[in-house]
């Protein structure tokens, strides 16, 4: 399809632009034949029919001059190959001495003789009582010469001279004229307007750098159709899961406890060994764990509680035994990226020291994990720790209830299960359309990671993955999606603060 047919004098086709852009950066050169003009994205033919429209549009100036070809007709072609008539009436002739007519019409097609015999007469030769003789055949051969070099310069494409054209200029298609157009062409004031006005490739946004240098004085601007209708514009507003992070905050705050902060980058010591966790649990392994390469051992930050939790990891506390393993402090010392934020409630509460107190995290974990539809290798976890006297089971069961209530799960269940840090664990699992889905774990801290820290109180401690949350709040039934960022889906939930 040509993008012209339906075009007008005002919206240029890309190829058009393409040539006029052409025309007016050679424009120093004057007047341009056509065929020097070579884009890279058009052939000949389209930009040949883009001049065209450049032209009757009147953005473009051409001067055109007429230029003449000579080309070999069919006859010409063929007397090229195969001799021309009179070549071949007078080779004939002169091989047999005398010929006569009939003779030479049997061996030579009659036509061809017919022509030859016309053309021979012409030189002077002609038959005498129905028969052929060659006399002074000298002149002859130079001139038959001549044709021939005549008709091979045109085959070559070399203007073959005036006495040449002349000799077959009656002869039907043995040298054919033709004449074309040759443009040269140049850009005129209405093209280089237009160029100004046509919004591809112009500048569509002014910098600083452009007022300052002044480029902005020569500088093409698109413009702007003021009338076109827009999209609609949307404020800012929370992504889904900063919005459910706030939302969980709020219910942690409503309920009276305070955010703790922790490190994304933790000793195992802190991460693993005070939360009472064997130095040679399955958990602690590279395949899930990201440990931080140091260049040499780092200083661990609590250094008191080392030697605390050697003896805890080794012989136990009073009625508790311990692992019974060689604990070793350099494996302590790892860096790692923290796997759960049950590090950060130890952490602080070791710091907090005396009790109640009743912390909460939403934030960053890090897990060698495989990602897939449930599992993130990064993720979030709200996490809650409840230190006090009263801290019991009926305690983290009622502190269950009424923290999943505020978030919507009227009906949950704890069921056992096991962490290495606490006894009992529960496992809260939820019901979500009269199926169960477990949620999160909690439990009481055991006595081995309370204990050798100074904390006399029992404590609660509980977590789950935010962005499960997030899956069965937005009903997502893939957890990448949260990150995705898919515009329509992200604009589907625009949520206040
Ligand atoms: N830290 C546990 C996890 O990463 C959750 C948990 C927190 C369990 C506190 C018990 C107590 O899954």
């Amino acid at each position: 399809m040509n993008e012209n047919e339906s075009g007008n004098e005002e919206d240029l086709s890309s190829q058009e632009l393409a040539v006029l852009r052409f025309l007016q950066e050679n424009e120093q050169k004057g007047m341009i034949p056509e065929q020097e003009i070579v884009l890279t994205d058009y052939g000949t033919q389209i930009v040949r029919s883009a001049v065209s429209w450049l032209i009757k549009k009147g953005f473009v100036d051409e001067e055109s001059t007429e230029e003449t070809i000579y080309e070999l007709g069919e006859e010409g072609k063929k007397s090229l190959k195969e001799g021309l008539p009179e070549a071949l009436v007078y080779n004939y002739t002169l091989q047999k001495g005398q010929v006569s007519i009939e003779e030479l019409n049997s061996v030579i097609p009659p036509e061809i003789v017919k022509i030859g015999i016309t053309q021979l007469a012409k030189l002077g030769v002609r038959p005498s009582g129905g028969n052929f003789k060659i006399e002074n055949g000298e002149d002859i051969e130079t001139e038959l010469q001549r044709r021939l070099q005549c008709l091979n310069s045109v085959a070559e494409g070399k203007y073959p001279g005036k006495d040449c054209l002349e000799t077959f200029r009656k002869r039907g298609n043995m040298i054919v004229e033709r004449r074309y157009q040759k443009r040269k062409l140049r850009i005129n004031p209405e093209g280089r307007q237009i160029l100004l006005r046509s919004s591809e490739g112009a500048i569509g946004q002014l910098t600083p750098e452009m007022i300052s240098s002044g480029a902005w004085k020569s500088a093409r601007f698109r413009k702007y159709d003021l009338n076109m209708a827009g999209e609609n514009v949307s404020g800012s507003f929370l992504h889904p899961l900063s919005y459910l992070r706030e939302e969980v905050s709020r219910i942690f705050l409503d309920m009276g406890f305070s955010e703790m902060r922790g490190h994304f980058i933790e000793y195992s010591g802190w991460n693993m060994d005070a939360l009472f966790i064997p130095q040679d649990h399955p958990a602690r392994e590279m395949q899930d764990t990201f440990y931080i390469e140091t260049d040499r051992e780092p200083e661990f930050e609590d250094p008191e509680i080392l030697p605390i939790l050697k003896k805890v990891h080794e012989r136990g506390i009073r009625g508790y035994t311990g692992w019974g393993y060689k604990w070793s402090e350099s494996e302590a010392k790892k860096l790692l990226l923290r796997t759960h934020t049950t590090v950060s409630t130890i952490r602080n509460l070791y710091h907090i020291g005396k009790a109640p107190a009743a912390v909460f995290s939403i934030d960053r974990v890090f897990r060698h994990e495989s990602v897939d539809w449930k599992h993130l290798a990064e993720l979030h976890q709200i996490e809650g720790a409840y230190y006090a006297e009263d801290a019991n089971l009926s305690t983290l069961k009622w502190l269950m209830e009424e923290f999943y209530s505020r978030l919507g799960f009227s009906k949950i269940r704890l069921v056992p299960s096991y962490y290495p840090y606490t006894e009992p664990s529960m496992d809260v699992v939820v019901e979500i359309d009269g199926k169960e889905v477990e949620l999160g774990g909690s439990g009481i801290f055991r006595p081995e990671v309370l204990k050798p820290l100074g904390l006399d109180e029992p404590a609660i401690a509980w977590g789950m993955g935010l962005e499960r949350l997030a899956m069965i709040y937005y009903d997502l039934n893939d957890i990448r999606g949260i990150y995705q960022s898919d515009i329509n889906w992200l604009k589907s939930f625009r949520l206040r603060i």
